[in-house]
């Protein structure tokens, strides 16, 4: 494609995907099936690769991220991002009230809203395109986290109204819905990653990722609840928010007009138990008076407005007694301990458990059983003990011991240097860690066995014909139908999903496995990478850690696999059975073979691509990537922030030095 027609191209691709990304996102209407749009949105992935030139500001393609920041420059804030007086009295609610009324002279207008419990963001807009995005930092200056905030779908990355003003600021939550929240500490426990605190620990940590790409993953959201700017063709709060909504913001419906001190008594009550359906997590509601005329006459503390004030609810919190402690093993050999609970109602559900986390926690508790123990369900979802009543305890009341064999095997459990988590090791041959296995094996991002649902995974491994997953492969369908309530037609779905899962392709196969800190996203990589199995077997550390997206953890994890006797006769198995190992190369976007033969070193912070996407585009256009400067690299591309040593290195070497734009030049040969 000749450039000028590439640019066109460009243009209105980019102008299409965010129309519809804007019916889609902000209007709740699909225009075009999913199918098409993921192609239109390829083609401009594509077309932008190779000139990057024409990429628009406001390109939709940022939605899936791709940009490795080194670290986020520093920027001030227009306005200074404040806080909020914070109270958990009705009392001081009343005084805030009786005050404004003072300073006034009259009855205040409020709007009611609810207080989530996320990261401040400002995000400020030029000409109606999405410029910059901070953290709140210390108030006054914070971190520019543009690359990832553009990964939040809600946010427009371009709005499409007239008379917008020149420039704007708005600011809002950045949030995890409490089901996104669920879904990624799944997936962590799944490869065994440590699980994420909360929701807001989550937003907060996931905003400052330095990949884009990770962060577009973990699907963060945001509500918008203040607008910021010169000349506003605005008079109120509860204006700013309808015309913010208009603009395609997502705010929320959950706001109020509130005329008395009542009223807002009745907005904080009607949403103290009502708050647990919603999506996010909230911790209180803000009172905000209306007018800014009114706002600015009450003015400002160093540090909040006097004409806003954040009543919180406290935690709901309910004694119990703790009747027993239950230690459970989990698929990756993890030990959780769990306390039984005499049943105690608590936010709108009955509490009988708790999870006790792990060893570290029980010891700071200083938990005995027959405690009377104190419960609490914040804003998070899993009920938790904080403390005990000590007033109730008595002296015959014993310590409890952190177990020191399985429950389930056995085996002495052991705690891995730096970890709080006690495991079990004898991952061979523990039950819960065998049935997990398997359960891993079969999912949808894995084998995708449909019709073995967990009480027959444990059936089959009570019968014994079910011991690690690849004697699934094995199973005949007399066998099937002995088991309870199978009958012909379940039993022949079954051998039927399991014959299909064999043509899963090769990352899905590695997923399976169950390699620990190998999710679906490093499978892939690996899979592209070394297309079989066997390669991937004999690759040291060295070629591992230059594996995109594969750091030290990952890369000692699968030496350490591949090395247990116990998981190559697996592998064994599963290439008996007749498993994919191997990519079937037609189906590979193979570019063109112009590097053939050539090996790359990539290495620094890069303007139009992360690192990740470089060595992609190397390999998928028949080139080598390789970790270190050594003789055997031919090309190393380099980025800002580069060592010196490698560059003096790859001087030594005769190694050729390009830049990223000479780079583009040769994909373009
Ligand atoms: S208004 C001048 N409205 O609470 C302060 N803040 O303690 C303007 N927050 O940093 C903030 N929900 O991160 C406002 N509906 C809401 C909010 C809200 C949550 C957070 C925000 C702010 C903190 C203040």
């Amino acid at each position: 494609m000749k450039p000028e027609e590439a640019k066109s191209t460009i243009e209105e691709l980019t102008d299409k995907i965010n129309y519809y990304n804007y019916m889609y996102y902000q209007q709740h209407k699909s225009e075009i099936p999913d199918y098409d749009f993921d192609k239109l949105l390829e083609d401009l992935l594509r077309l932008e690769q190779q000139f990057p030139q024409y990429r628009k500001e406001d390109s939709p393609t940022q939605r899936v991220g791709g940009h490795v920041s080194g670290e986020f420059p520093t920027a001030i804030h227009r306005f200074p991002m404040l806080s909020l007086a914070n109270t958990y009295s009705k009392e001081e609610i009343t005084e805030f009230d009786t005050r404004t009324k003072k300073q006034i002279q009259g009855q205040p207008e409020y709007i009611c809203e609810q207080k989530y419990d996320g990261v401040a963001l400002s995000i400020t807009y030029e000409n109606g395109i999405l410029k910059k995005a901070v953290t709140r930092g210390d108030g006054l200056r914070g971190d520019d986290i543009t690359h990832n905030a553009k990964t939040i779908r809600s946010l427009p990355l371009r709005i499409f109204a007239d008379n917008l003003p020149e420039i704007f600021e708005v600011r809002g939550e950045v949030f995890l819905t409490l089901e996104n929240f669920e879904r990624i500490n799944k997936e962590r426990e799944d490869i065994g990653e440590p699980l994420l605190a909360n929701p807001r620990n989550a937003a907060s940590g996931t905003l400052k990722m330095q990949d884009s790409a990770i962060v577009a993953k973990r699907k963060l959201d945001c509500y918008i609840y203040s607008l910021l700017g010169e000349n506003l063709p605005i008079q109120s709060h509860s204006e700013a928010l309808e015309l913010l909504k208009n603009w395609g913001f997502n705010v929320p419906d959950t706001w109020s007009k509130c005329h008395s001190i009542e009223e807002i008594m009745g907005y904080i009550e009607h949403w103290r138990e009502k708050r647990f359906q919603l999506p996010v997590g909230t911790d209180g509601v803000v009172i905000k008076l209306n007018s800014f005329q009114q706002q600015n006459s009450l003015g400002y503390t160093a540090k909040s407005p006097r004409w806003a004030v954040a009543y919180k609810y406290k935690a709901e919190s309910a004694s119990s007694k703790l009747l027993s402690i239950e230690f459970q093993v989990g698929r990756t050999g993890a030990v959780t301990p769990v306390a039984n609970l005499s049943p105690v109602s608590l936010a709108g559900t009955t509490v009988k458990r708790a999870s006790l986390h792990n060893a570290n926690e029980i010891k700071r508790l200083d938990l005995r059983l027959g405690d009377t123990v104190f419960v609490e369900k914040g804003g998070d979802i899993i009920p938790k003990v904080t403390g005990v009543d000590l007033t109730q305890r008595s002296l015959d009341f014993k310590p409890i011991e952190f177990i020191s064999f399985c429950p389930e095997c056995g085996t002495e459990l052991i705690r891995r240097e730096g970890e709080a988590v006690h495991y079990c090791p004898n991952d061979t041959l523990c039950p819960p860690q065998i049935k997990g296995r398997v359960e891993h094996f079969i999912q949808r991002k894995a084998m995708n066995i449909e019709g073995l649902g967990p009480e027959t995974i444990v059936a089959l491994y009570d019968k014994e014909l079910v011991k690690d997953p690849a004697d699934l492969y094995a199973l005949t369908y007399d066998q099937l139908i002995s088991l309870d309530r199978f009958g012909d037609k379940s039993a022949k779905n079954l051998l039927k999903g399991i014959e299909k899962s064999k043509e899963a392709p090769l990352r899905n196969v590695l997923f399976a496995l169950g390699i620990r800190y190998v999710g679906i996203t490093v499978a892939d990589k690996l899979a592209r990478h070394f297309e079989n199995i066997d390669r991937l077997m004999s690759a040291d550390f060295e070629e591992l850690r230059s594996v995109p997206e594969i750091g030290e953890k990952i890369a000692l994890s699968i030496l350490d696999y591949f090395n247990t006797p116990e998981k190559q006769s697996f592998i064994d198995k599963l290439k008996e059975a007749g498993l994919n190992f191997s990519v079937d190369t037609s189906e590979q976007v193979k570019e063109s073979n112009i590097f053939e033969g050539q090996s790359f070193v990539v290495s620094g912070v890069f303007q139009n691509f992360s690192r990740d996407n470089i060595k992609e585009k190397i390999e998928n256009n028949g080139g080598r990537i390789i970790s270190a400067v050594s003789s055997k690299a031919d090309y190393l591309v380099a980025g800002d922030k580069m060592g010196p040593a490698k560059l003096d290195k790859a001087t030594k070497l005769g190694v050729k030095i390009v830049s990223e734009e000479e780079f583009l030049e040769m994909l373009k040969k």
